[in-house]
């Protein structure tokens, strides 16, 4: 099934909610434009999933104009841009329609001189076309120059209101219902960022019941062996869906749990419609750590919860001893270790140009370096993970 990000990606001004200044504000710089300005370049910028490179292409079908799309890649490679691309730009338009200059997250760039930025100056320079260029985060110190040559357009964080009332339009599109209170929960947990709320909407709508989605607190804590005896035994129902809340315990953690535990309990078409549900769930999460989406791990949860728990026809009774997966769980956690390791080693390595074998090596030490010198942290962008793994 396709994205409904994609499915429902605005066409026209009027779908576009809650950037009308800013919608306002690039009409009249394109309305204004020649090419004897002083400033032919805008940069709309602001945080993800608020309708950066939505509204560049929504510009362009409603001025009827020729969208040109570079991106950050196409400034480095300066043979395909002088030979290929810069013709290209310079040219009119061959149906006669005005022509706007895309350069879709310019953040990508990078400021050396073999990186791309000082093409992009010169382009904005030398252009007939105005150019629309977006950023997540323009306050990025290499992109002063940047700054200096163009217009800078702000747009807003979508807020919670607006948010419900695009993904009750998309749900009427597709005909699907939603509790009125899901939505809401939904939209307030998006945070201002509408790509990752119609994701949530989209998971949530391929849930089987979807009414039973609640986000509740946490109950009293209830070891694992016992979620695994709720889940495996009892009949789903709305509380299992809060089990592994009050688990103490890491979602990969639980994941490995389940998977040793499931043929203990289900045989036949149970055991084949969990592990495939198992499998669904693996996917996800590779899905939440690439895109970073990790309020989506609320969902996971839902899937091993409720998922696995309503795979089976009735509830079932008699005693059973759940395995620990110790063996899986050992090898798991081992690789996480060397992982967060390794990318610390990457970044130190960089940083202090040596080779990254000598980092691993030296890793006992750097860790030290690190630990000591608080600024060096932040000079390297460890992340929160990583940082923990340092403080272990
Ligand atoms: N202001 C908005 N109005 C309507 N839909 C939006 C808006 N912003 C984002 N979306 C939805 O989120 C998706 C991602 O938006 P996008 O423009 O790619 O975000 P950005 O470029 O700011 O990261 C779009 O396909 C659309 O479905
Ligand atoms: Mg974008």
């Amino acid at each position: 099934m396709s994205p409904w990000v994609e499915r429902h990606r605005p066409k026209y001004f009027s779908e576009v909610k809650g950037q009308d200044e800013a919608i306002y504000k690039i009409r009249r710089f394109l309305e204004e434009f020649n090419s004897e300005k002083s400033k032919k370049a805008i940069v709309l910028h602001g945080s993800p999933g608020i309708g950066k490179t939505t509204i560049a292409h929504v510009i362009a079908k409603e001025t009827d104009s020729e969208l040109f799309e570079l991106n950050a890649s196409d400034f480095r490679d300066k043979k395909r841009l002088e030979e290929i691309l810069k013709p290209a730009i310079e040219q009119k338009s061959l149906l006669n329609k005005n022509k706007i200059i895309l350069v879709d997250e310019v953040d990508g760039i990078s400021s050396t001189d073999r990186g791309g930025l000082p093409e992009l100056l010169s382009l904005i320079e030398t252009s007939t076309f105005p150019i629309l260029i977006t950023a997540n985060d323009i306050w990025d110190s290499k992109l002063s120059p940047l700054r200096k040559k163009s217009e800078l357009i702000q747009l807003k964080e979508i807020d919670y209101k607006t948010i419900k009332d695009v993904l009750i339009w998309i749900l009427r599109k597709e005909k699907h219902f939603i509790d009125n209170e899901v939505l809401t929960k939904i939209a307030i947990q998006a945070k201002g960022d509408l790509r990752a709320a119609i994701n949530d909407l989209q998971t949530i709508s391929e849930m089987q019941d979807s009414s039973k989605v609640t986000f509740d607190e946490r109950n009293k804590e209830v070891d694992i062996f016992n979620a695994m005896k709720l889940i495996f035994k009892g009949r789903a129902t709305e509380s299992t869906l809060k089990l592994f809340d009050s688990v103490n315990m890491s979602i990969d953690e639980i994941i490995l749990w389940i998977e040793e535990n499931i043929p203990m309990e289900y045989s036949g078409k149970e055991l084949a419609r969990a592990y495939e549900l198992l499998s669904k769930t693996d996917l996800f999460k590779g899905r939440i750590y690439k895109q970073q989406y990790w309020r989506f791990l609320v969902y996971e949860n839902i899937f091993l919860s409720y998922g696995i728990s309503s795979v089976k026809k009735n509830a079932k009774t008699g005693f059973t001893t759940y395995k620990r997966p110790t063996r899986i769980l050992k090898i798991w956690m081992n690789n996480q270790r060397t992982a967060k390791k390794k990318s610390i080693a990457i970044k130190y390595a960089e940083y202090c140009h040596i080779a990254q074998k000598r980092a691993m090596k030296e890793f006992p030490i750097i860790k030290q370096i690190i630990n000591s010198n608080p600024s060096i942290s932040k000079e390297l962008k460890l992340d929160n993970e990583e940082l923990e793994y340092l403080r272990g």
